[in-house]
């Protein structure tokens, strides 16, 4: 079986570019079924993720192949609009392929994710604004049927910003009848790369990056190539990475402008942050600084997608952290997995409290979801001896190549077959 081998202790120097963003390219995939005819999306990330949705794409009756970093959709001989149920197992976001297919055919037959690793992920507010929309929806069998002569504009509002919801109402809304009102719509930049998407295939959305977006309903959608946003959440691990171990590095094709929670935060853990218009600089000297309190909230808050690696860099500090996990309450797994690195980690429901230890040991450890799993590569990073992290396939789900990255950054890791 495959992991991946790390030797600690040495600083991070020298420059990486960054990949395309996973949470962007995952709905703007989906997007494409709205386009009868071919997308071409440049700098899409080649990860599983990404493959997930194209082999979805290809089961539903349409065609992709890459050229490089790019990736080509055409949708015109789309057949079914039943997602298998083996796919949406598999990958919870396939979800984001309901309201793709609704816009497109009307109708889709999708069976219910369920819950996953970091927590219950309900799809509620996905399934009400559907309703909300003029779609019916029936539960035949354990799989969820949803159905409408005509989608509906109109005003829905969302008890709390979800990222997956306002992105499949969007999808639902753009070839709508009428217009679509948003309230409390999530604000991540995902949300405004799908938008940018949409409207330059002709649709017709503003508001986007605001708590209030709206969609007007257009007749149809024209073929169209797009270049997928760097990934912000890679950016912030390979900044977490610099932090854990010192070093100096360049972040190259990215940008602190969707990362200021982030930025905020590492620059009071004592990194040295620059930023230009398309690299971030970051530099660390000494012990990581404790934060005597932080918490995970929507954009442009501190992300829950950095907490995991946060804490791997906040368990070698000098001094005592707390971190309150507000979004997916089962990220903390992890943490059986940081104790064998012989961290000191105390949690208390959705409150961790980090003491920094002087030194950390090599271990075994197991991934068992994507961003926990990066997160041990960081704690790799800096025990004394060797790692090896088992399951290395979640950590694929979102990074293109961390060994290759890291390694390009001076850092001693391998990816063993
Ligand atoms: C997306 C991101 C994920 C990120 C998360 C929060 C993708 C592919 N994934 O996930 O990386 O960590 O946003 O930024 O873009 N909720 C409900 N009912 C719903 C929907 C959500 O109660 O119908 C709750 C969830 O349980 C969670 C919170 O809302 O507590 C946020 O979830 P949401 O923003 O929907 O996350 P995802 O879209 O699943």
């Amino acid at each position: 079986m495959a992991y991946i081998h790390v030797t600690g202790g040495k600083k991070l120097m020298g420059e990486v570019d960054i990949q395309g963003s996973k949470n962007a390219s995952l709905p703007i995939i989906a997007a494409t079924v709205l386009i009868d005819g071919v997308t071409r999306l440049d700098r899409c990330p080649r990860i599983s993720d990404v493959f997930h949705m194209t082999n979805i794409l290809e089961a539903i009756g349409c065609k992709t192949y890459w050229e490089g970093s790019s990736l080509i959709i055409d949708t015109s001989s789309l057949g079914t609009s039943t997602v298998p149920a083996e796919y949406v197992r598999k990958m919870r976001s396939s979800i984001i392929m309901m309201g793709a297919l609704l816009g497109r055919t009307n109708e889709v037959t999708i069976t219910y994710p369920g819950g996953c690793l970091i927590g219950a992920r309900p799809i509620d507010f996905h399934i009400e604004a559907f309703k909300k929309m003029n779609i019916s929806l029936e539960d035949v069998d354990g799989l969820i049927v949803c159905k409408t002569s005509k989608i509906i504009g109109t005003e829905i509002s969302f008890k709390f910003p979800s990222v997956g919801a306002t992105e499949n109402t969007i999808l639902a809304a753009v070839l709508a009848s009428g217009k679509t009102i948003i309230n409390n719509a999530a604000k991540e930049p995902e949300i405004t790369d799908l938008c940018l998407f949409l409207n330059k295939a002709g649709a017709k959305i503003s508001g986007y990056g605001t708590n209030q977006i709206v969609v007007e309903g257009v007749e149809r959608l024209h073929e169209i190539s797009y270049r997928i946003s760097s990934d912000r959440i890679v950016t912030g691990t390979y900044i977490a990475a610099v932090a854990a171990t010192g070093g100096h590095v360049k972040l190259g094709h990215t940008s602190c402008g969707i990362l200021q929670g982030v930025i905020d935060l590492y620059r009071k853990i004592g990194c040295h942050i620059i930023c230009d218009e398309d690299n971030i600089y970051v530099s660390a000297t000494g012990k990581p600084r404790p934060v005597p309190f932080t918490k995970t909230e929507p954009y442009p808050g501190f992300p829950t997608d950095m907490q995991s690696q946060t804490m791997a860099v906040l368990m070698s500090s000098e001094g005592t952290s707390q971190i309150s996990e507000e979004i997916f309450e089962g990220r903390y797994k992890i943490v059986d997995e940081f104790r064998k690195f012989g961290a000191n980690i105390e949690i208390e429901d959705r409150l961790a409290t980090i003491h920094g230890t002087p030194y950390l040991k090599g271990a075994k450890v197991y991934a068992s979801e994507l961003r926990g799993g990066a997160a041990l590569v960081i704690a790799g990073l800096v025990a004394e001896g060797h790692t090896f992290i088992h399951n290395p396939g979640h950590i694929e789900r979102g990074y293109e190549n961390i060994c290759r990255d890291l390694q390009e950054l001076g850092a001693q890791i391998d990816y063993v077959n």
